[in-house]
This record gives structure tokens, C-alpha cells and sequence, in this order.
């Protein structure tokens, strides 16, 4: 499939792993424009269930409304701007009511109760919904853009819609969830993700289910990189054992069952998706050199509810595969901070970092100011 180069690429600067104002660009070209995964839609049941989705210092309420519709509002009362939600997640009633003044919000966002507020003239609750923010589901994820002109989510994913569906990812239910916090920027926790160079060395068990030459990629170009890669053992997994750890799922069949396929969706989704379960890693920036990784590990329910339902030979392996990842992730960010770090070259089993970082580089734009 790929004979991508890295075309003589080299590394990135180090501003962009320890830059503030990287960082703030980032926030504003990237998180505050692009869709991002918020979470498994699946953590939503019934009318007024809610979950809260943090960014960057924006706080978003995702709920589902009366008529069970996914909808997200930005957690500020239009009263004195007081967030009105102070819980990760929880269940509305009816309404939202803001714990200062008490004005009251349905589930679809307008106000509905603003006690005292008769008195003001030319007021009208009308004017004073919660802001709407734009939300997709699919594929059992929720994703949210902050941009108040989004792109529409279906142009945004279009090379990616349908794509998986063999693995029908909506009906499959978190079975185990860890979350690290990584001392490195959350570029280097990507660019780590979408290459195998480093796996003879760091990773002998992964690379001895998957040789790192087995990599392929039929996602080469855009915000949305990766392909499949060769188990060495047919009909095996990403496991301690190196066997499945539950019946394959969906409708994988044929090749796909002796393939795992890898995936990084611009900018905090990274998506590996093996024929028993598929590994779901959220990047959530918290500083240059700060990153929040949740790792989760969906099963099908019906593989779940049985008896003998055991994720840890896929647990442990994912968990002890991160752990390296992250430790050397976090010594790149150290030998980067250093006043001898330059950028070095790429090698040609680093081209989809290469890639990843022009598409980076395309949306961040130009940054010279107090870099
Ligand atoms: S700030 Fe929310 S009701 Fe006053
Ligand atoms: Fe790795």
C-alpha cells in the first residue's frame, strides 16, 4: 500500500514543544476550530443526563435533551456568566438552574425561569438562551467544535465515515478505562502513536505480534493518517497471550482479523482498532509539557456479560505498551527543552509524522512572535 517518504523531513522545532505562545496559537487554530473527541456517547442515558467536556479553560455541558438529543451548551449562565455545572457528570431534571440568582434553563438551552427579571424593562428570556455549541455523534463517539462557524462534522469526517464500520464501534461498551498524565507535549505523544521505528527496541513484546515492518497506511494524506498493520500470528491480538481475548467483533472478517489497524484523528483522537476490541486514546492538553491521555478498552456488551468476560490480557498489554510510550515520550520533551536540541532527520518509517506535522504546521500557520 504506502510508499510514502519522508521526503527529507526533519523534526520540528522546539518552540512548538515548549512555546507558550505555541501553545496559545494551538488553542486557537486547532482546539478552538477543529471537531475533538469529547467522549463515548454511551456515557448519555435518558433526558437531562449530562456529561462535561473541558478545553482549554472552556467548560462544555453535552446532554441529552427531552427528546434524547445530543446537544452541548456552553457552561455559562447568560445571567453574571457563573458556570452552571460544577460535576464531570451527573443528570439534569428538568432544567439546568444556576446555583446563584436561579435562572433556569430547559434541556434545549432557553431560559425559562429568570426570577425578578419582570422588573427590567425590555427584558425577555427569549434573548438569553444557553450558547449552543456545535456536537456530532458517531460511530458512539460525541465530538464538539467550539467554532462558532464550524464546518459541518460530515464534511470535516468525510474520508472517515463508513470507514469502520465493520467493527459497528456505536455498540461497543467501555470495559476499562485508565488515565495517565504524560510530562510531554501532546504532539510527541501523536507523533510516537504513528510510527514503529521505535518498537524493536522499546516495545519487544508488541513488535513480536507485529513485526514494526508489517505497518501500512491507507490514510496518507489530511487531518486523519493511518492503515493496518500485519499480526505475525494469524488470527491473534494485541494481548499479553498474543491471542483474541473476546469473539471478533462486528462484522471483521477475512484479512481484517489478522490486522490491526491504527489511526490518528487530528487533533486528540487516536484510534486502534483490532479484530476483538478496539483501544480508544483521548489527548487532553493541559500545558506545553502536560498531557492527560484517557485510554479506554471497548469490548462488545455481549462479549462483556459473559462469565468469563477478562479484558486484563488486553489491558495489561496496552498499559505496559503506554507506560513505555509515555516514558520515552517525556524524556523527548526533556532532551527537547535543551538549548542543544535542533531538529534531526526523519527516517523513511517516520513518514506519517512527517505528514502529520505538515498538516500541523498548515493549521497552526506561521508563529515567530516571542517564539
Ligand atoms: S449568574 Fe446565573 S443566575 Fe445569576
Ligand atoms: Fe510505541
Amino acid at each position: 500500500m504506502s510508499t510514502r517518504t519522508a521526503l527529507g523531513a526533519r523534526t520540528l522545532d522546539g518552540k512548538y514543544y515548549t512555546s507558550p505562545a505555541v501553545y496559545d496559537l494551538e488553542t486557537e487554530r486547532i482546539f478552538f476550530k477543529r471537531w475533538l473527541y469529547a467522549g463515548r456517547s454511551s456515557r448519555l442515558s435518558g433526558p437531562g443526563s449530562y456529561f462535561v467536556f473541558e478545553v482549554d479553560g472552556e467548560s462544555v455541558i453535552i446532554l441529552l435533551d427531552g427528546s434524547n438529543r445530543v446537544r452541548a451548551f456552553h457552561n455559562t449562565c447568560r445571567h453574571r456568566g457563573t458556570q452552571l455545572c460544577s460535576q464531570a457528570e451527573g443528570r439534569f431534571s428538568k432544567s439546568i438552574q444556576c446555583c446563584y440568582h436561579a435562572w433556569t434553563y430547559a434541556l434545549d438551552g432557553s431560559l425559562i425561569g429568570a426570577p425578578n427579571m419582570d422588573e427590567v424593562a425590555g427584558f425577555d428570556k427569549a434573548d438569553y438562551p444557553l450558547l449552543e455549541v456545535a456536537v456530532a455523534v458517531w460511530e458512539g463517539g460525541v465530538f464538539v467544535n467550539l467554532d462558532p462557524a464550524a464546518e459541518q462534522f460530515e464534511e470535516a469526517y468525510a474520508p472517515l465515515i463508513g470507514k469502520f464500520q465493520q467493527w459497528r464501534l456505536a455498540e461497543l461498551q467501555v470495559a476499562h478505562e485508565i488515565v495517565y498524565d504524560v510530562a510531554a507535549n501532546w504532539k510527541l505523544v501523536v507523533q510516537n502513536y504513528s510510527e514503529c521505528y521505535h518498537c524493536p527496541g522499546l516495545h519487544p513484546a508488541l513488535n513480536r505480534l507485529s513485526p514494526y515492518r508489517n505497518s501500512t497506511n491507507d490514510l496518507e494524506e489530511g487531518p486523519f493518517l493511518g492503515g493496518p498493520m500485519r499480526l505475525a500470528q494469524d488470527g491473534g491480538s494485541m494481548t499479553m497471550s498474543g491471542r483474541t481475548c473476546a469473539p471478533t467483533l462486528g462484522d471483521v472478517s477475512g484479512e481484517d482479523k489478522n490486522l490491526i489497524y491504527y489511526y490518528t484523528i487530528f487533533p486528540n483522537l487516536l484510534l486502534s482498532l483490532h479484530p476483538d476490541y478496539v483501544l480508544v486514546h483521548q489527548i487532553q492538553r493541559l500545558a506545553p509539557d502536560r498531557t492527560r491521555i484517557v485510554c479506554q478498552w471497548l469490548f462488545h456488551p455481549d462479549a462483556v456479560a459473559q462469565a468469563d468476560f477478562d479484558a486484563s490480557d488486553a489491558v495489561e498489554f496496552w498499559n505496559m505498551t503506554n507506560k513505555q510510550d509515555w516514558e520515552v515520550s517525556e524524556m523527548s520533551q526533556r532532551g527537547i527543552a535543551s538549548r542543544a536540541y535542533r531538529p534531526g532527520p526523519y527516517a523513511e518509517l517516520e513518514s506519517m509524522i512527517a505528514t502529520w506535522d505538515r498538516q500541523y504546521l498548515e493549521v497552526v500557520g506561521g508563529c515567530s512572535e516571542g517564539t
